[in-house]
């Protein structure tokens, strides 16, 4: 059987962590039985540049036939300007709407010795191993009404943040289902003290707790969560969230990883999945070779994982990210004693590290 993956690379450093995402994937995938099919399909920033929308109809239509999507980063300076419907977040944020890719999983662990890259001390992130799972295409990134109105020095912007109990419901079920794979303790994350939003979704939670008796639930609200997050990381283990505070809780848990440049996810639904670094496009980096290719690395990990059912081979990815960490290392997580690599080079030294592991049928050398 073939399998078919959406390659969008995006902007700004997309491109670069994509290509080696995609050796990764294209080396293992052979050796896992897997006929894979992969096409390259604009988004964002490029698109709009290509075709004048940052998620071209044909994009979506391509994105929609494949079994997985891979993509890189959207966002850069050159389109800041430009209306709110043609920038390149749009793109993203309709894409993870249009294939209903509810569930965003971030997994924030950390990798071998990266513990010393880490901002935070060695006994705080030592051992840490946390997933966020973030509300992706509800809440107050897709509310309505939305907009700014009013002349000018009077103008008023609103947003709504809004959920539905079905809504709630199944992401909460995610973080149960999750959560039970895992240590089974699932933190609820929320603004209840404030937000009737967070009071039904609490409400829904504790419901919906019933059908998973073997699972601990807590709830905290986001102020303390992302406190919490930074003085002790290791009581949590799973946390679900809404959109947007999942949006801020997990560019703070990468912060335990050591480097955003480390944190890969998985968007979820049903029928599509997305797969993306969580870092951004990082403009000020950018077609020099600097940036950090192993979150989309540990991206594909994802994709074998949930897409094709094959975590053996994600535990492999992962292996080899420890493995090639030990010795070198891209400028973000840089660290006396190893040697710095560039975005490509750290890409070749993954694919030696897969071919070195023992189960490893030889995967081509880099070119
Ligand atoms: C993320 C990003 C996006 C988001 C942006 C690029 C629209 O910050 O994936 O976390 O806010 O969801
Ligand atoms: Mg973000």
């Amino acid at each position: 059987m073939t399998q078919r993956v959406a390659i969008m690379p995006g902007d700004g450093i997309g491109p670069e962590v994509t290509a080696e995402a995609l050796r990764v994937l294209q080396a293992m995938a052979p050796q896992a039985g897997m006929h894979l099919e992969t096409e390259e399909v604009p988004i964002g920033g490029s698109a709009y540049d290509l075709a004048g929308s940052p998620l071209p109809d044909e994009s979506l239509e391509r994105a929609r036939a494949a079994d997985a999507v891979l993509l890189g980063a959207v966002g850069g300076p050159k389109w800041d300007t430009l209306d709110f419907a043609l920038r390149p977040e749009k793109g993203l944020l309709r894409l993870r709407s249009e294939l209903g890719l509810f569930a965003n999983l971030r997994p924030a662990q950390i990798f071998g010795d990266l513990v010393e890259a880490s901002t935070l001390k060695r006994e705080v992130v030592e051992g840490c191993d946390v997933m966020v799972i973030r509300e992706l295409t509800g809440g107050i990134y897709f509310g309505q009404p939305r907009s700014i109105t009013g002349g000018a020095g009077q103008r008023v912007g609103l947003n709504t943040m809004v959920y539905s109990e079905p809504e709630i419901e199944r992401i909460v079920r995610m973080g149960f289902e999750i959560a039970g794979k895992r240590s089974g303790r699932l933190c609820s994350v929320d603004k209840a003290n404030v937000l009737e939003v967070s009071v039904l979704w609490r409400d829904v939670a504790e419901r919906v707790k019933a059908d998973y008796p073997g699972i601990e639930l807590t709830h905290m609200y986001v102020d303390n969560a992302a406190m919490q997050l930074i003085r002790s990381p290791k009581q949590f283990d799973t946390i679900v969230t809404g959109n947007l505070f999942g949006d801020v809780l997990s560019d703070a848990a990468a912060m335990i990883t050591g480097s955003i440049g480390m944190l890969p996810s998985a968007s979820l639904g049903s029928g599509h999945a997305m797969y993306e670094p969580v870092h951004g496009s990082a403009p000020d980096i950018a077609g020099q070779d600097k940036a950090n290719p192993l979150a989309a690395i540990l991206s594909v990990g994802m994709l074998f994982r949930y897409t094709f059912d094959r975590p053996e081979l994600d535990e492999r990815i992962q292996a080899a990210v420890v493995d090639v960490l030990t010795q070198a290392r891209t400028v973000d997580i840089m660290a006396p004693g190893r040697t710095a690599v560039g975005c490509r080079q750290m890409g070749d030294r993954v694919l030696e590290a897969l071919a070195r592991q023992p189960q490893a049928i030889p995967v081509a050398a880099p070119t």
